[in-house]
């Protein structure tokens, strides 16, 4: 009888052996920890398809940015949910908006805190679109200007980075522009490039209060069908200047960031979003799973794919053991 001479089990005997041979590596430096804000005060408003997520108050959002920040969380990615909505979201742009507003107060309170505004118009619109509509469907080249007119808003109150979640063609290179000619040429911009017309994005939809009033987003986000697209997209994203290039959803999309990884030498971000989020949380009060076992390992799969940074509600249980 023929016994093996390689035994892939040898370095499977301790604890130790299997630190010292593990691939991947889960870090705090790998996180961003999405949050909502919305207008009054002492609002915590609990999200109840994402539990442990709430829409916060400026004031209960410098609150819980502190206590992030004492935990480990270095850097967020706020949403805004604004007092009120119009037909084109430039109240996205106004000195007064509610991310504008944010922004000002985190940057007193909590200065090391890295803050990252999504950039969209649907959180913004009364019609829930990520821009101005014209018969019926989003206009892309109109939708340029409020976008860029939103990140240099933003830019003005002390952002550190954009991240357009729009999909619109050509977003990348007119923020870029229309940054630049206001002097902040240092001011990155992390491009969702490959982002899916996905399911998974229905709690999110709850917390930023961005349902679209008609019709879905398929005539701009991307079919779940396309892999080769997505390369197509990151290649136009990095011609317009993106500095980070991100995949979302990650989960069911692990091929495309693992193809994205081996295409581009390009830094790489996972959205794992709302709907996996809610589907780990259920799971786990239902007792069916093991949370801390699931998480770790959802995570260290997106990362071991190939990104480099991953934006997750679950950053606030796992970073305390990292
Ligand atoms: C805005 C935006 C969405 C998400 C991030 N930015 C929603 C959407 O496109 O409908 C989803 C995030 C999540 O599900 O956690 N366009």
């Amino acid at each position: 009888m023929a016994f093996p001479t390689t035994r892939l089990r040898r370095l499977r005997t301790t604890p130790v052996l299997r630190n010292l041979v593990r691939e991947t590596v889960l870090t705090r430096d790998d996180l961003i920890m999405p949050l909502f804000v919305c207008p009054g005060t002492n609002v915590r408003n609990p999200i109840k398809s994402m539990p442990g997520n709430y829409q916060l108050s400026v004031d209960q959002l410098v609150e819980e940015c502190k206590r992030l920040y004492g935990i480990g969380i270095q850097a967020i990615l706020l949403f805004g949910i604004p007092e009120h909505k119009d037909e084109t979201g430039l109240v996205a742009c106004e000195h007064n908006g509610i991310v504008q507003q944010a922004t000002r107060a985190l940057k007193k309170a909590v200065p090391d805190l890295y803050i990252i505004a999504d950039i969209c118009n649907c959180e913004y619109t009364t019609h829930g679109h990520c821009g101005t509509v014209v018969d019926g469907d989003v206009a892309n080249d109109l939708t340029l200007v409020t976008l860029a007119k939103q990140c240099v808003s933003l830019a003005n109150e002390g952002i550190d980075m954009v991240a357009p979640s729009d999909m619109m063609d050509g977003r990348v290179g007119a923020i870029r522009q229309e940054l630049d000619k206001n002097g902040f040429h240092n001011l990155p911009i992390m491009a969702y490039s490959a982002k899916y017309a996905s399911a998974f994005y229905g709690p999110f939809r709850d917390a930023a209060e961005s349902a679209p009033q008609f019709g879905d987003r398929q005539t701009y986000q991307m079919d779940p069908a396309n892999a080769n697209e997505a390369l197509r997209e990151v290649a136009l994203d990095i011609e317009e200047g993106a500095d980070i290039v991100m995949v979302k959803p990650a989960l069911s999309y692990l091929d495309v960031i693992q193809r994205v990884k081996t295409n581009f030498n390009m830094p790489i971000a996972a959205y794992n979003v709302s709907g996996e989020f809610s589907m780990v949380k259920a799971a786990a009060a239902n007792g069916w799973i093991d949370e801390k076992r699931i998480v770790r390992e959802i995570l260290t799969s997106i990362k071991r794919a190939g990104s480099d940074i991953i934006i997750t509600y679950h950053s606030q249980d796992i970073v305390k053991d990292l």
